[in-house]
């Protein structure tokens, strides 16, 4: 198998201007590090070399974590943000910092709704809701239900809280371009805000929000429309999906590719991640190599002939699978997320394995004397 797929360049198109052109076929998938230091969502030395040391390690493009666009939208409370100054020119360090290792840079930005608030991730901690006295704050979602046992119950948003929830997403979008940012990937996926609201198992509303699909899907496309129109006509716009709930009576794949094709033809979104799950604590994910590969297939297919760039996630984690989803027409690009957690240099590596030259392999020149 050679290597003309994972390692050629990919342009993912934009409105106008000629897109935006990876050097090879790998995205780094979004990681949240819950590593800010004064809970106030300023970007650190950590994320510094946690995105930089993936784009010195060859990847195409970095894709910064989830990044809240108000204060009430992050994660956890050691998320990162982007509604200040100083949040800003911290991004921008980064930003800098990636260009410079010949990759490109995009912003997962997002809103947890009502899975907001809640511990990190990490060993030692418990799960719910982290309490103010904490850092922690009352999560605001589609309805008063906890998403999750253990999760304090949201406050509901009323139609003033979904416009501000819009605008905070334009006003950071507006942010990353000025940071620098080439793309954005707004984050429907995996249960927070967007995705509660796409979800019949978690939008019970009544309103125009609530109901039917052209109601539930509303605010995601109100969130793209504002975005769209403050980001740059010359830079793509991402959505990252969950294609399924993985429980019945869910959000699915249908309902996911009637809004990507909406969105492609309507909204000028060129850039679609097919994630799964993350939203129903009955889920249960069949999980192994590819697992989700068959979702991105699938919405490979409905997308074929429109300009957009479909990437396929969930446990890739071999070169030889990576390459082979390509040749075999599944995805125009591969995230990288645990893979590249353990191995920065995930890229680089997948290249020396995959037959590309030395003098061609993607990593930044300092690392050049342990060439393979
Ligand atoms: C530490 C960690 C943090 C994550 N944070 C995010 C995030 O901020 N946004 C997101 O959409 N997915 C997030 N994910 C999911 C990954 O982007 C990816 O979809 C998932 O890990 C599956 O891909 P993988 O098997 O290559 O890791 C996270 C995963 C991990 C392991």
């Amino acid at each position: 198998m050679g290597t003309q797929h994972l390692f050629s360049p990919l342009t993912i198109a934009s409105p106008s201007g000629p897109g935006l052109t990876l050097r090879n076929r790998l995205i780094v998938a979004p990681m949240c590090q819950y590593s800010v230091d004064d809970l106030g969502g300023v970007p650190t030395d950590w994320h510094l070399q946690h995105l930089g040391s993936m784009a010195a390690g060859g990847f195409g493009m970095v894709v910064t974590e989830a990044t809240g666009v108000e204060p009430r939208a992050r994660i956890s409370p050691r998320d990162l943000g982007l509604y200040t100054d100083e949040q800003q020119d911290a991004h921008a360090r980064i930003v800098s910092f990636i260009h410079a290792q010949g990759a490109a840079s995009a912003i997962q930005l997002g809103h947890a709704g009502a899975k907001a608030s809640t511990y990190p991730g990490l060993p030692g901690l418990p799960e719910g809701t982290v309490p103010p006295q904490e850092g922690g704050w009352i999560p605001r979602g589609a309805t008063t239900e906890p998403v999750r046992d253990g999760y304090d119950a949201p406050e509901a948003l009323d139609g003033g809280g979904i416009a501000a929830v819009v605008r905070a997403f334009a006003e950071a979008a507006a942010r990353a371009d000025a940071a620098g940012y080439d793309a954005v990937q707004i984050h429907a996926a995996h249960g927070y805000l967007l995705h509660q609201f796409l979800s019949p198992l978690t939008n019970t509303r009544t309103d125009e929000y609530g109901g039917s699909e052209e109601n539930r899907t509303r605010l995601t496309r109100e969130v793209v429309a504002a975005v769209r129109a403050v980001w740059p006509d010359e830079k793509p716009l991402g959505i990252r999906f969950s294609a399924v709930d993985w429980t019945p009576g869910g959000w699915g794949i249908e309902s996911m590719i009637r809004l990507a094709r909406t969105l492609v033809s309507d909204y000028g979104v060129t850039w679609i991640d097919a994630s799964t799950g993350g939203l129903d604590k009955s889920e249960f994910i069949e999980v192994g190599p590819g697992y989700q590969v068959r979702f991105a297939a699938a919405l490979r297919e409905a997308l074929e002939g429109t300009n957009a760039t479909v990437s396929a996630v969930g446990l890739i984690e071999d070169a030889f699978q990576a390459e082979t989803i390509l040749a075999s027409g599944q995805a125009d690009a591969i995230s990288i997320g645990r893979a590249a957690l353990r191995n920065p240099h995930w890229a680089a590596q997948a290249a020396a394995r995959l037959g590309v030259a030395s003098e061609e392999n993607p990593r930044s020149i300092p690392l050049w004397r342990a060439r393979w």
